[in-house]
């Protein structure tokens, strides 16, 4: 088991180029273009220094030898959900470390949040997934998380359909 922290205004550099590697390693169907202007606005230091500050989120980082192996992000729900159950709330980032991806730390951060979310007194937890992203969508069925919905996700003018899942806690 490893020791899940929150990240702090120390970790935003890490934090950043941590975001933005995982992110450009899972998905690799963007133009560079695209994908650099989407990272500037998703995974740059100014954003988690502004989710930080943020009280509606948190950001949750697992480190090995001092370095980021896993990051988790979770809070308002922001996804476009017909009728959601109330209250309900959003994970709405989880990466893992390609070298360390399926030894169970994923599944360990989606326990953390599960049981934050119901201290919280959250009812439900709603996530948004690529829907050719095959590994992270039986990973969060595997959690018993269910597709209720689709959206669109935008990358630019780059339009991806993605699954709007859902999970009773
Ligand atoms: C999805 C992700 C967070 C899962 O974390 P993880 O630490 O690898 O997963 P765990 O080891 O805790 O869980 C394992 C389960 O996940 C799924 N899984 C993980 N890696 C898998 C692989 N290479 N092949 C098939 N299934 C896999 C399986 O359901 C597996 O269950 P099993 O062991 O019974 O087969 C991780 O693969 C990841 O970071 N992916 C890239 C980023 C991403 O897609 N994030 C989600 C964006 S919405």
């Amino acid at each position: 088991m490893y020791k899940i922290q929150r990240a702090s205004i120390d970790d935003i550099s890490q934090l950043s180029q941590f975001a933005g590697k995982t992110f450009s390693d899972t998905f690799r169907h963007y133009k560079q273009e695209d994908l650099q202007n989407h990272l500037e606005k998703t995974c740059s230091e100014k954003y988690f220094t502004n989710q930080i500050n943020n009280s509606n989120n948190k950001t949750i980082i697992i480190k090995e030898d001092n370095i980021i192996i896993a990051y988790a992000k979770y809070g308002k729900l922001e996804l476009p959900v017909n009728n959601p159950v109330y209250p309900g709330n959003e994970l709405h980032r989880l990466y893992v470390d390609p070298n360390k991806k399926h030894s169970g730390i994923g599944s360990q951060l989606i326990k953390y949040v599960f049981d934050k979310s119901i201290e919280e007194k959250n009812k439900s937890i709603y996530l948004g997934v690529y829907n050719d992203n095959k590994i992270a969508i039986q990973f969060y069925q595997k959690h018993g998380f269910q597709k209720i919905g689709e959206y669109n996700y935008f990358v630019g003018p780059h339009i991806d359909r993605e699954h709007i899942m859902q999970k009773i806690l």
